[in-house]
């Protein structure tokens, strides 16, 4: 794994941002495949600043959003779809029916998984898999366990999770789903390049985990160390235990 470490998140937003504008004036078709989470609110800020200055334009681009809960309508405002509006795509050009989401409503689950992998492979592939990392070794819903599903499925979420997303829903974790749809570890190691963002002292430990231990399903992160051009941004803090 390539691994890189800035001095502050404003930082890795910043390069990440004039990394992904320059990849897509190369290649306008961009997919990109995204995260939701706090770690990568400055990223979209920053890319939103960008497209208003005229320096970067989703019009031909594709997004896939790592995951999404079950149970919340596209329009709750506590689902992933309306986080990504929110941070970012009410802001740029990106045509919305090329910004795909899992349908956390969908009546067959089974169904709605496998329409998100045909769409992935018909749109070519995701080009940059952005990523971020849960305190515990999580990657998009792909929870610690003792095995790992390779394609987009429906996952139940650990309590750590669910705390860590407790602020979407005012604090109260009684209302964080319990379940959720995510990519799996297949999807996501197919992205031809994959970035995992890191910030602050609360993932230190898990970074050190996914860059320097063993392969396991314990640590889902540590799988991206089999991916040919995986990079890990890490600002100071989350690089400490390396
Ligand atoms: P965070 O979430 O950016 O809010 O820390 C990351 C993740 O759980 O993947």
């Amino acid at each position: 794994m390539r691994v890189r470490v800035l001095a502050t998140p404003d930082a890795i937003a910043r390069m990440l941002a004039r990394d992904i504008a320059r990849r897509l004036a190369r290649n306008p078709r961009l997919v990109l495949g995204l995260p939701t989470g706090l770690t990568p609110i400055p990223f979209y800020r920053e890319l939103a600043r960008l497209y208003r200055a005229g320096r970067v334009d989703f019009s031909q681009a594709t997004t896939f959003n790592l995951d999404e809960f079950v149970g919340l309508p596209s329009s709750d405002p506590r689902s992933y779809r309306a986080f990504m509006q929110r941070y970012m795509f009410d802001d740029v050009n990106l045509p919305s029916r090329r910004a795909h989401f899992l349908d956390g409503m969908a009546a067959d689950i089974d169904r709605e998984c496998v329409r998100y992998e045909r769409a992935i492979a018909r749109a070519g592939g995701i080009d940059v898999q952005i990523l971020g990392i849960g305190a515990n070794g999580h990657i998009g819903f792909n929870e610690p366990s003792d095995a790992l599903q390779a394609r987009t499925h429906h996952t139940h979420l650990r309590d750590a999770t669910r705390r860590a997303n407790a602020a979407l829903f005012g604090g109260r974790l009684a209302d964080v789903p319990h379940q959720a749809l995510s990519m799996g570890m297949a999807t996501i190691l197919h992205a031809k390049r994959v970035v995992m963002i890191a910030t602050g002292a609360s993932k230190a430990r898990s970074v050190a985990r996914m860059v320097q231990g063993p392969v396991t399903p314990r640590v889902p992160a540590s799988f991206l160390q089999l991916h040919r051009y995986a990079e890990v941004w890490l600002d100071r803090a989350a690089a400490s235990r390396l």
